[in-house]
């Protein structure tokens, strides 16, 4: 791809030579005038700047300022006159790439410009590299359940297809995982992922915010700014909590989801967009008053339910002793022990924030920082104690309760065979497994799934 650069000058004649000096040697050139008219056209591509220093008003010095207040990393070079070595050298410091001291060599000037687009080309690499592999990271989903075998099933079957989607499910359940891993494992990978909550959205700024704006709609921004469809371009846009969405923009997203192209505010030329929807929601979209039903069937051909952990019970113990190990290991810590009294505990309890609110339970044991607090025994008894650092009592107790557990299961959950088996009384055996809270029935009472 031809490198597009900006070459700004206030010095007409100057400028035109040095715009057919860049161009000869086969870049892309755009000449400004003015910093203010190139910062302006800032919303278009544009690979490097070349701007002379000495400009009245804002000077190649606040040009630079400019683009790193509004965070714009693109690579300036500038070109001095003689004796401003001190502005030279202050450019430098506030994050220029290079400075030529005018009158400046035409090939020292071209070797200047290839480092620096190549550097520039470098930068870019490896931020995009950065950014898949921080997607790929994130995009873990653990369970050896029924469901979430499931759920990465859908997930493998929607990422190899580019057909907009709607995530169910409650809250924490792995809705923006979800996405993010179809983003993460289908074509438009490297492009960009954008997440934009709908319930911050309301009547008089979701326009701007999806659409953007034009240059010189608003004063603070006079360069014209993309919305977040024009952001997700190329990519995935995840629309999370659709169900929020104020009833009038969902009639423009639908028209834009038809037509493919968007149209900043006060613009009039519609540019194209190539862009995935990922809507979440926590409540069924069809079971929502005022959702239009247009928007849902557009978007509700491929849907995906992420379980709740009421669903993917057996996993509890799986999915905290990871989240237990990452916290540990950020911290330095020995790998936290999870016993096997407290799996079952852990399965016994609700968790009605699900895996956000595991993992965040987990991450508290491993630093010893909370016992176990999550909400609610769903069934069985309430846990008799909290689970503390594994002492040797705690050990034994642990290899008992499960030593009881495989034997009531392998006598069907029959006591009286069990108690045979293991050399006990009965009732003995009744006041263990009462203590554990295990039941004949599945060894561990309730067993959460
Ligand atoms: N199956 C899973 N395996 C591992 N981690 C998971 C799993 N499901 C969810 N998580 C983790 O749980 C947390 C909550 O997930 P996420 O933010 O995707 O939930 P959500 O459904 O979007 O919730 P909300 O509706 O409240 O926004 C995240 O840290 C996520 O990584
Ligand atoms: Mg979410």
């Amino acid at each position: 791809m031809t490198a597009i650069i900006n070459i700004v000058d206030d010095d007409a004649d100057h400028l035109s030579a040095l715009c057919d000096l860049v161009e000869t040697a086969g870049h892309q050139v755009r000449a400004f005038g003015s910093a203010q008219a190139m910062l302006a056209a800032l919303p278009d591509r544009a690979d490097m700047v070349i701007s002379d220093l000495r400009m009245p008003e804002m000077d190649g010095l606040g040009l630079l300022k400019a683009l790193r207040a509004r965070s714009v990393s693109l690579p300036v070079v500038l070109l001095t006159g003689h004796g401003d070595v001190a502005h030279a050298v202050e450019a430098i410091r506030a994050g220029a790439e290079d400075f030529l001291e005018k009158p400046y060599d035409s090939a020292h000037l071209l070797s200047v410009i290839r480092r620096t687009l190549d550097a520039q080309t470098a930068r870019n690499e490896v931020a995009r590299l950065q950014q898949v592999l921080a997607e790929r990271d994130k995009a873990a989903i653990l369970g050896a359940s029924r469901a979430m075998r499931g759920l990465r099933a859908r997930i493998a079957t929607l990422a190899s297809v580019d057909l907009d989607v709607v995530i169910t499910g409650e809250t924490g359940t792995g809705k923006e995982l979800a996405a993010r891993a179809i983003h993460a494992d289908s074509a438009r990978s490297e492009g960009p992922f954008v997440a934009l909550n709908c319930a911050v959205l309301s009547e008089a700024s979701a326009e701007t915010i999806l659409f953007g704006h034009g240059a010189g709609v608003f004063a603070h921004d006079a360069g014209g700014r993309a919305g977040k469809l024009e952001a997700a371009h190329g990519g995935t846009l995840m629309l999370d909590e659709v169900e929020t969405m104020p009833p009038t923009i969902q009639a423009k997203l639908l028209r834009v989801l038809q037509e493919r192209m968007v149209e900043r505010i006060g613009e009039t030329r519609p540019r194209p967009l190539d862009i995935r929807v990922i809507a979440t929601t926590k409540k069924p979209l069809r079971l929502i008053d005022g959702f239009r039903s247009d928007l849902f069937y557009r978007l509700a051909g491929t849907e995906l339910a992420t379980p709740t952990l009421r669903e993917a019970g057996e996993d509890i113990p799986l999915i905290f002793a990871h989240y237990a190990q990452l916290a540990a290991r950020r911290y330095g810590r020995p790998d936290p022990e999870v016993p096997w009294l407290l799996q079952q505990r852990l399965k016994r309890l609700a968790w009605p924030g699900n895996v956000r609110e595991l993992k965040a339970s987990a991450e508290a044991y491993a630093l010893g920082l909370s016992e176990i607090s999550g909400g609610s025994p769903a069934s069985g008894p309430a846990p008799a104690q909290a689970p503390g650092p594994a002492t040797l009592a705690d050990r034994v107790a642990d290899f008992e309760a499960r030593e009881i557990a495989a034997v009531l299961d392998a006598h069907g959950g029959n006591t009286l065979r069990a108690a045979e088996t293991l050399g006990i009384p009965r009732r003995t055996l009744n006041d263990k497994m009462r203590r554990y809270g295990l039941s004949s029935d599945q060894g561990a009472a309730g067993g959460g799934s």
